[in-house]
């Protein structure tokens, strides 16, 4: 017991629980997603499993991402991403309804599977049902030889290293890198995206584990303070718009599961069609407002919520004067294009799931009734 409490000590890093090791291994981990794939000076993006099957994803009709969880999220901002870049239409489902519903795939079809673990049995047989109906199968995966990496016929691991905790952070901006390395390259072949936009592009994802090493160091106190608020609270709201709407479905399903709040993301104008009943001065609603990105929008959301009298937690760029104006509690981080913003919006909202779950006396490496793979369906 003694010999297995200090490994565990060791392999933790210094840090009290694997959650926060792997938040803050994220400028490393997302450096790793693009090692000799992001070849910026030569202007290119080396992807084997992308290349030796570009026709095929030239040719496709359609493709189709299926995931569960955390990686369904990615999957939600790989379609923002794919559509955006490629113009290639995309669906995302979730792999559980996608096998049962007798869905409609032909050897046209591209489907990519998420998964971190690579054994989600849902997504594993949404795979192999694809694949039957002469699908071109391709994966994601963060885990080496695991049993989807297996059966497909063509994918890119992710490369973020062993993920522990049971909430998926590391491994999600992994994926996000993974899929925007995808969406330039398919872009630039099929010419969708010019070289111009693609260098600019490029160069600025090169440089994004810098951005999430600068909002670790500038946001990681200051979201412990904001955390101490929000100890008792039950309920929750997350919003966003665009690329944003998927993090902030992503920042709910981090606070739920660690700190069993109850809690909803939601695209913040569905707020009208019916969660904006929920809002009182007792409701904190997070959202997630960067300056590019349908930012006034955003304003006249926030401004509904202040109205209101919800609790504001606003995520927003350095230097924001309208929507921190509003704001009860205002975090900063970085400007970047559009399409980079949700990996940088992720890690404080993964930061303030962390410490409002600490704080509760939750275990958050292993939260209630959850396991990191489901092999079970
Ligand atoms: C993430 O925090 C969750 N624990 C969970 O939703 C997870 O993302 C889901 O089970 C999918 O796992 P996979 O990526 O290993 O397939």
């Amino acid at each position: 017991q003694m010999l297995k409490l200090s490994l565990e000590q060791i392999e933790k890093g210094g840090y009290e629980h694997f959650m926060l090791k792997e938040i803050f291994e994220q400028p490393k981990s997302i450096h790793d997603t693009m090692r000799g794939r992001l070849l910026v000076d030569e202007g290119v993006i080396k992807m084997a499993g992308i290349w030796d099957h570009l026709e095929r994803f030239k040719n496709a009709n359609r493709i189709i991402i299926i995931a569960c969880g955390t990686s369904w999220h990615a999957g939600l901002i790989g379609e923002y991403l794919i559509e955006e870049y490629a113009r290639i239409p995309v669906e995302v489902e979730y792999a559980s309804e996608f096998r049962y519903r007798n869905p409609i795939i032909t050897d046209k079809d591209v489907v990519i599977a998420i998964s971190q673990s690579g054994e989600t049995a849902d997504t594993m047989a949404a795979l192999k049902l694809a694949k039957e109906k002469g699908a071109f199968i391709y994966g994601i995966c963060n885990v080496v030889d695991s049993s989807i990496a297996r059966i497909t016929d063509a994918g890119s691991y992710t490369h973020a290293g062993p993920e522990i905790g049971v909430a998926s952070t590391k491994a999600f901006t992994a994926q996000l890198t993974i899929l925007t390395l995808i969406a330039f390259k398919l872009g630039k072949h099929n010419g969708n995206l010019g070289n111009a936009e693609f260098m600019s592009l490029i160069a600025e994802l090169d440089a994004i584990p810098k951005r999430v090493e600068e909002v670790l160091s500038s946001t990681h106190e200051q979201i412990q303070q904001i955390a101490k608020d929000f100890i008792s609270t039950t309920n929750f709201l997350y919003l966003g718009r665009g690329y944003n709407y998927p993090a902030a479905l992503e920042g709910a399903l981090k606070l739920k599961e660690i700190s069993y709040i109850h809690a909803e993301g939601y695209p913040a104008a569905e707020m009208k069609h019916g969660p904006i009943a929920l809002i009182d001065e007792n409701m904190p609603i997070v959202i997630i407002a960067p300056k590019k990105g349908h930012y006034d929008k955003i304003v006249s959301n926030v401004q509904e919520i202040k109205a209101r009298k919800g609790k504001i937690i606003a995520v927003v760029n350095k230097g924001d004067r309208q929507v921190s104006e509003m704001a009860d509690y205002v975090i900063e981080i970085p400007e970047t294009s559009e399409c980079f913003s949700p990996i940088v919006a992720s890690v404080p909202l993964q930061l303030l799931a962390y410490y409002i779950a600490v704080y509760r006396g939750a275990n958050v490496d292993q939260p209630r009734n959850l396991a990191k793979s489901v092999t079970v369906e």
